[in-house]
């Protein structure tokens, strides 16, 4: 099959570069020519661990190419995957400009029967009002079909879930066009369902909204347990063990950020308000969620008032929004830097993603630091933050840095470390919720 994939993203890109895998000519499609031109010579604009290898093998065998060129993309295919971005406006909603304007594009330069595929995530409602826009625009409701194509993964591990998927949902009403969906995707579907435009739309955002959910509670019962003295580890292994509950996202920490479950929820409880319901769970989930990382800072700023001059010197120990990404947008590392600014002389940022000042949202603030190693950033620094459970911060040797520290803390807000081995090797250990107050 020909396949044009609009937007070259990280849901785009993998998903150009598995259905080259998997055999058919894939177009990945955007309108930003500098993007364009680093995929077509194999360069990623982002990290996605393995895919760099994938799409280099893709390129070779010339059954992927990438374009500026959507229209001519677009009348080569049978199947046009949409997969450009829904940021959030300021009022919470989701921004649907970028598919508005693919949507256009595909409707000027339709040249025979194809099934577009929605994959960006978009408010309930979208997929119907767009194949009535897009009938009226072509003028020939029989030149295409519109399906509902959620996608579910994960930044980092796109790959695996692109070859393990769990689900595939297809929403719809062209047998068709649900028929040549499958044939696309073939052998990677996991369990299929097939449902309405609507019930499509909203699986993606309760998916998300629940996995947020799952970790603001988890959060509010490491708040609960750090009163009551338990270890909030223990508690969600414990839960964990219930197969009704599941391990999964039950990881207490700083709070959950990134491209999708802050905007997500967000547009959640604008469309239950929109539909006059109430969104009480979502709206909590949001706040345990905004207030987190003040917890943490909390218990920072109260340990180094007792023992350190002001202003700190602070190791911030990643800034991604979770490891394995070079993702920092709505990363709760930011929030805490932009709170610790006031009262520190440097903050020390260290992250195997970020190598200079301008790839921090600060590349002018003299008092953010870009560290390379961990020495460098842990030398006579009052404290560290672990914000990013980044692999290389679980191997620090805390003796040796205990002994290199002006204070040696340590404020564990993803939950990397046993607080009795930090505890051994001479560091103060400030966690949420950890068993025992410290
Ligand atoms: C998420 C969904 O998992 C994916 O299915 C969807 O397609 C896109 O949104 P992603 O944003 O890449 O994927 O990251 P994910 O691994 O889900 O983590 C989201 C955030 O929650 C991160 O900030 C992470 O650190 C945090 N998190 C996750 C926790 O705080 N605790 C957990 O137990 C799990």
């Amino acid at each position: 099959m020909n396949i044009t994939v609009i937007g070259s993203g990280y849901v785009g890109t993998t998903t150009a570069v598995v259905l080259a895998a998997l055999h058919h000519r894939v177009f990945g499609a955007d309108i930003d020519s500098a993007k364009v031109a680093k995929l077509k010579q194999g360069i990623l604009p982002f990290v996605e661990p393995g895919l760099d290898q994938l799409l280099a093998e893709m390129l070779k065998t010339g059954r992927l190419v990438f374009t500026d060129q959507i229209e001519a993309a677009i009348q080569a295919s049978d199947i046009i995957l949409i997969a450009v971005g829904t940021p959030p406006r300021p009022d919470g909603t989701a921004d649907i400009s970028f598919l508005m304007s693919a949507a256009d594009t595909i409707a000027h330069s339709i040249n025979g029967y194809k099934v577009i595929a929605v994959k960006s995530t978009v408010p309930v409602g979208t997929n119907r009002w767009l194949a009535d826009y897009l009938s009226r625009k072509i003028g020939d409701p029989s030149l295409f079909d519109l399906v509902s194509n959620p996608e579910f993964l994960r930044e980092g591990s796109a790959l695996y879930d692109s070859f393990h998927p769990d689900r595939t949902v297809l929403g719809g009403i062209s047998q068709r066009a649900i028929q040549l969906m499958k044939d696309a995707y073939k052998p990677l579907i996991g369990r299929l369902l097939v449902t309405d435009w609507e019930t499509a739309e909203l699986i993606k955002y309760a998916s998300n909204s629940f996995l947020a959910t799952k970790i603001s509670f988890i959060n509010e019962m490491a708040r609960i347990a750090d009163r009551a003295g338990a270890d909030v580890t223990q508690v969600a292994k414990g839960m964990g063990m219930d197969r009704r509950i599941g391990t999964e996202f039950l990881q207490a920490g700083i709070g959950y950020g990134g491209s999708c479950f802050p905007k997500d929820v967000k547009a959640l409880i604008a469309t239950a308000k929109e539909l006059g319901v109430g969104a009480e769970i979502l709206e909590t989930v949001e706040r345990v969620n905004q207030t987190q990382s003040d917890l943490y800072l909390r218990k920072l700023t109260e340990a180094l008032r007792g023992t350190a001059k002001e202003p700190w010197v602070i190791a911030v120990f990643g800034l991604t929004f979770k490891r394995d990404t070079d993702d920092q947008r709505e990363s709760p590392a930011i929030r805490i830097v932009e709170q610790l600014l006031a009262d520190c002389q440097e903050i020390r940022i260290l992250d195997p993603t970020v190598e200079f000042p301008s790839q921090t949202p600060w590349p002018d603030e003299r008092k953010v630091v870009v560290c390379q190693t961990v020495e460098e950033a842990l030398s006579a620094a009052d404290a560290a933050f672990l914000c990013t459970d980044w692999e290389m911060f679980a191997t620090i040797d805390w003796g040796e840095a205990a002994r290199c520290m002006r204070t040696p803390i340590l404020v564990d807000g993803r939950n990397l470390y046993d607080p009795e081995t930090i505890r051994a090797a001479g560091v103060r250990y400030l966690g949420l919720g950890r068993g025992g107050v410290p």
